[in-house]
């Protein structure tokens, strides 16, 4: 299946780049869409090698970085955020889900009022109109009520609202334990089989 993935300059670009690894790994075709803050917020969190400016060498990076943890990158897609002429800007093109993870207050707000401003934001805008599935994985804290309206305008376009707010019952050991928690709750809303978040049994 086709899935669209934007990484925004919210802090947790973790969660974004497990996300695309998981997706490969399952043989689903990714088309990744990062802002120039998240490839900025990636460099500063997880030491990307990337700039606001090259796509070329940002593209070339993550090619490398995923194929260095043997992950296959034949379907990945790395998309230019302000070619609106591409071809996920359409309705016509059949894209299962787009999710948006991490997902900064910005674009958030942009998505809530129907900007378009850049591919992400236009994506997201075709994914509510065409009532396709659209997961937002926003982070920020606390939220101010500008935030939390914008939520609720998104929820009730058609969105799955679903917060980086891992949880610890699980008895996470690692960082990726904690980062799998949202990961695996993601693949959960999209319906896709994931064996990286267990399910809670009950006590
Ligand atoms: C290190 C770092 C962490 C940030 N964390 C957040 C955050 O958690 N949530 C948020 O909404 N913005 C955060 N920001 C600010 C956004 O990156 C900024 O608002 C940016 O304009 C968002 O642009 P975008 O939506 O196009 O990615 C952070 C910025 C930096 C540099």
């Amino acid at each position: 299946l086709r899935y669209v993935v934007g990484i925004t300059g919210a802090s947790g670009t973790i969660y974004g780049q497990r996300l695309v690894e998981v997706l490969l790994l399952a043989n689903h075709r990714v088309d990744l869409i990062v802002t120039d803050a998240g490839f900025e917020v990636g460099r500063l969190e997880l030491g990307w090698e990337t700039s606001k400016d090259n796509l070329e060498s940002n593209i070339e990076f993550l090619n490398r970085f995923y194929a260095s943890r043997g992950v296959p990158t034949e379907n990945l897609r790395v998309y230019d955020l302000f070619n609106i002429a591409s071809d996920i800007a359409s309705g016509s093109v059949n894209v299962e889900a787009m999710i948006v993870v991490p997902c900064s207050m910005g674009t958030l707000a942009s998505i809530a009022t129907g900007q378009s401003g850049n591919l992400l934001e236009r994506v997201a805008d075709v994914m509510l109109k065409e009532k396709r599935q659209l997961v937002l994985v926003p982070r920020e804290t606390p939220f101010s009520t500008i935030h939390l309206r914008n939520l609720l305008t998104v929820a009730e376009a058609g969105a799955h609202v679903l917060p980086a707010m891992p949880g610890f019952y699980h008895r996470p050991e690692t960082l990726e334990d904690v980062v799998d928690f949202v990961v695996g709750k993601i693949l959960n809303t999209l319906n896709l089989p994931q064996d990286i978040l267990q399910q809670w049994m009950g006590d």
